[in-house]
């Protein structure tokens, strides 16, 4: 319990302000917010960890502050949550916006993680479908594993990337180094497939997605190019 800490010297902070709030049985009328498959360990230490100004004497309720909150989303979780575990060289926007409702619900959830929605629907609600809807889908996106690549909050590398170039793509397709890639007949060697530069994509590395797309493709084989057949895709970078 990383954490834990943490979460009590602010209760032990807020205890003394939260009494008005705890006189009043907040679940008799708001049993909805305990109740799913996940239910936010915060909401079971009492509403007023987070509800500090809220006077449910009355309905409709007197609230200090919007909907009685000690502070807004990021800064409301921070008091329990590490600040430092959304810092990173690449931060993705929705979390650098603080906004962590727009993926999390505060209460219950039936999704894992008290997400408001399954990935990767949840991912869709912002990104457009069409990227990943293309004729050949690559097997984990069309399983909606977007997490097997990326991570959803911070990353050190760049399109928060679980890990960089080829060592993401390694994770499954081990064997593909070790084989000869594409040019078979030509070589024994196979295909260079690092350690040059991307003619095609100035400034990037030669390597896996030099010549595929991650998620899905109009044409065979996750190909970045339009091409029927593998020799269609070399005349980009080559005359033959
Ligand atoms: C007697 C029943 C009752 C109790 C007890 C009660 N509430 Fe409510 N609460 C309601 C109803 C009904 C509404 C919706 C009324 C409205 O929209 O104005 C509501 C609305 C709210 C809202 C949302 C207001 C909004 O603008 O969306 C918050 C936050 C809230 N309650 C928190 C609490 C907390 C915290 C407690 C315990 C301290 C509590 N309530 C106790 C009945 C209750
Ligand atoms: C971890 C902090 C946290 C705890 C604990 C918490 N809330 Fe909330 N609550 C929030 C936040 C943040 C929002 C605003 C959500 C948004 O803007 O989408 C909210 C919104 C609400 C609302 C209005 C919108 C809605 O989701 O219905 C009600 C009602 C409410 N809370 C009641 C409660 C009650 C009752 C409890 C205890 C059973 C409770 N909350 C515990 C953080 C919390
Ligand atoms: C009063 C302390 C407290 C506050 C405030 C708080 N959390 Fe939590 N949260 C916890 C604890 C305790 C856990 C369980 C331990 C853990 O996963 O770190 C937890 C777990 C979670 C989890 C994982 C749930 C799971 O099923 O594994 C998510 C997601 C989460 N919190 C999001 C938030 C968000 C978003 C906010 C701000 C709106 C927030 N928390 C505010 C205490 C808090
Ligand atoms: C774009 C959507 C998104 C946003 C925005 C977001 N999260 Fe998350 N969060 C996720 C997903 C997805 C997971 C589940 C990760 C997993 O299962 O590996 C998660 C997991 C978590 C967990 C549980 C971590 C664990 O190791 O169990 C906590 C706590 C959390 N988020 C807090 C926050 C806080 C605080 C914010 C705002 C600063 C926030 N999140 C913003 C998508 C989001
Ligand atoms: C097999 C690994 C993998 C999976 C699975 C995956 N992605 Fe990606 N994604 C990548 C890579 C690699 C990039 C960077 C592409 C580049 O730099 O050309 C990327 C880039 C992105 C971008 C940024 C696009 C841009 O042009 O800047 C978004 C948004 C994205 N992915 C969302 C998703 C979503 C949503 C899912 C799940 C439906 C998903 N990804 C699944 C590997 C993956
Ligand atoms: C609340 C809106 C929202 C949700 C939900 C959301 N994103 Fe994003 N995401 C953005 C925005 C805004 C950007 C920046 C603009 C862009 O690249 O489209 C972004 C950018 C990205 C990037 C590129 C980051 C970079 O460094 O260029 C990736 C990768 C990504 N999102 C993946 C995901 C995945 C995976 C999910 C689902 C788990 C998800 N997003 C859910 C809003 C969202
Ligand atoms: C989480 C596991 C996973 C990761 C990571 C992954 N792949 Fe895949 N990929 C698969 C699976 C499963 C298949 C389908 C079975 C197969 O052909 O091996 C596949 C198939 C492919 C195909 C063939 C598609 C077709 O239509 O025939 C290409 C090309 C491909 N992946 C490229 C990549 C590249 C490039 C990366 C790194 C950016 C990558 N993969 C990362 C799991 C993964
Ligand atoms: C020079 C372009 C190029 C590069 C670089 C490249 N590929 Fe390919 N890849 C192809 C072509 C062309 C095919 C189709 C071969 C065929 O249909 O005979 C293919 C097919 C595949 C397939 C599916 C069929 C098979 O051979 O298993 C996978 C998986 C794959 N590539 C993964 C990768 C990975 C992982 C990397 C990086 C280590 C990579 N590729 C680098 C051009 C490339
Ligand atoms: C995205 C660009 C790109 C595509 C597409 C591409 N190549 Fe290449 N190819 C390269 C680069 C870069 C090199 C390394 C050149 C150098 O050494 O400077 C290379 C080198 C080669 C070599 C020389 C290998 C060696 O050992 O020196 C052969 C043969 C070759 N490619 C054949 C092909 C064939 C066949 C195709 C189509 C199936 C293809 N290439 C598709 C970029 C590409």
């Amino acid at each position: 319990m990383r954490i834990s800490a943490v979460v009590v010297i602010f209760m032990t902070l807020c205890l003394a302000g939260v009494s008005r709030a705890a006189e009043v049985d907040c679940v008799s009328c708001h049993k909805d917010l305990t109740e799913g498959k996940t239910v936010h360990p915060a909401v079971m230490m009492g509403c007023a960890v987070c509800h500090t100004g809220v006077d449910a004497t009355k309905v409709p309720h007197k609230f200090t502050g919007k909907l009685g909150l000690a502070a807004e989303p990021p800064d409301l979780c921070f008091n329990c949550h590490k600040r430092e575990d959304f810092i990173a060289a690449d931060v993705h926007p929705p979390v650098s916006m603080g906004m962590c409702t727009s993926c999390h619900n505060p209460h219950r959830s039936d999704q894992p993680k008290l997400l408001i929605a399954p990935i990767p629907d949840l991912c869709f609600n912002c990104h457009e479908k069409q990227e990943f809807t293309k004729k050949d889908v690559h097997a984990p996106v069309k399983a909606g594993q977007c997490l097997k690549c990326h991570m959803p909050h911070v990353s050190p590398n760049s399109k928060l990337l679980q890990k960089k170039g080829v060592f993401l793509c390694r994770q499954c397709h081990a064997n593909i180094e070790r084989q000869v890639h594409v040019v078979a007949g030509f070589s024994s060697a196979g295909h260079p497939l690092k350690g040059k530069q991307d003619p095609l994509r100035k400034g990037k590395p030669f390597e896996c997605l030099s010549c595929h797309v991650p998620h899905s493709s109009d044409w065979g084989r996750l190909f970045r190019y339009k091409a029927n057949d593998a020799f269609g895709l070399c005349n980009y970078c080559h005359k033959f």
